[in-house]
C-alpha cells in the first residue's frame, strides 16, 4: 500500500536523562492512513519516543511535525489545543473515569473542545457504535469487561478524528483474543475512517497485523520494515 500524506515527521529526535541517551537520533515518517507499530526490548526508548511524538515530553533536540506543525516549537496553551485536537492517545491501561459511564467517559474531549453536550453525546454515541459497544452506552467502566473498556479508551481516543492515534501496549492488558480484535478493529478503523496509528506492543504477531514495524534498540531505529501486508 501507498501513503502519500504525511501525517508524522520525526526528525532527529534525542533524549538524555543525564549522562543516559534515552532516544538517539531517531527519524523516521508516517502516512495518512498508514498503521506503524513500534517495538523492541524494554527500556529500548519506546514509550519516551512516542511520548515525545505525542507532545507529553520534550526532546533535547529535533523536531516532531504533525500535518507540517512543528509541535515542540508552539507556546504551552496553543500546544495543547493542537494536542487535544490532532492526538488520540490509547495506553495499556485504559484510565477512564470510574464515576462517568461509557458515552460520558468517550464525550469527555469534546467536552474539554467546548463542544455542547447534545451534539457531543450524539458523536460520542456514533464512535461507540463503531467500536461495538452500542448497548453498552450507559454502563460504567467497572460493568464492562476488560476488552470492552480498551474500546471505549480507544472510541474516547477517536472521537476528536485526530489526526493520529498514539498507543501504548494498547493490548498489553488483554487475553489474546481481545488482543487480536484490538487490532482488528484498528485495522477497520483505517479503512472506514482512514485513521492513522503509531503503537507499541510487545506482541509480534500483533505487530505483523501493522503495515510497518520500528525497532527499537537503546534508544536508537534499529530497523524500520515494511510487513507482508503491503
Ligand atoms: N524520567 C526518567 N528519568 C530517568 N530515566 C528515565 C526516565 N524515564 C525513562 N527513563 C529510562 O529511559 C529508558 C527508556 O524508557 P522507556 O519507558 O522509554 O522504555 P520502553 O522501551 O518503553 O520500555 P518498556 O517496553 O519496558 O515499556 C529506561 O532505561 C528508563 O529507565
Ligand atoms: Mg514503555
Amino acid at each position: 500500500m501507498q501513503f502519500y500524506t504525511t501525517m508524522l515527521a520525526v526528525k532527529h529526535v534525542v533524549k538524555k536523562y543525564g549522562n543516559f541517551t534515552v532516544v538517539n537520533d531517531v527519524s523516521f515518517h508516517v502516512g495518512k492512513g498508514e498503521i506503524v507499530s513500534i517495538v523492541g526490548p524494554s527500556g529500548a526508548g519506546k514509550s519516551t519516543l512516542l511520548h515525545i511524538v505525542g507532545a507529553l515530553d520534550k526532546p533535547d533536540s529535533g523536531s516532531v511535525e504533525i500535518r507540517g506543525t512543528d509541535l515542540h516549537t508552539l507556546p504551552s496553551r496553543k500546544q495543547s489545543a493542537f494536542r487535544n485536537k490532532n492526538l488520540g492517545f490509547v495506553f495499556q491501561f485504559h484510565h477512564l473515569l470510574p464515576e462517568f459511564s461509557a458515552v460520558e467517559n468517550v464525550c469527555m474531549p469534546l467536552w474539554i473542545a467546548g463542544m455542547n453536550k447534545t451534539l457531543a453525546a450524539k458523536e460520542a454515541a456514533a464512535m461507540l457504535d463503531i467500536v461495538g459497544l452500542s448497548a453498552r452506552l450507559n454502563n460504567k467502566p467497572s460493568e464492562l469487561s476488560g476488552g470492552e473498556q480498551q474500546r471505549v479508551a480507544i472510541a474516547r481516543a477517536l472521537v476528536s478524528r485526530p489526526a493520529i492515534v498514539l498507543a501504548d501496549e494498547p493490548t498489553g492488558n488483554l487475553d489474546s483474543a481481545n488482543a487480536h480484535s484490538v487490532h482488528e478493529l484498528f485495522l477497520r478503523l483505517r479503512k472506514e475512517l482512514d485513521q492513522t496509528f503509531v503503537m507499541i506492543t510487545h506482541n509480534d504477531a500483533l505487530a505483523q497485523m501493522t503495515d510497518r514495524i520500528l525497532t527499537m534498540r537503546d534508544g536508537q531505529l534499529a530497523n524500520d520494515q515494511l510487513t507482508n501486508n503491503n
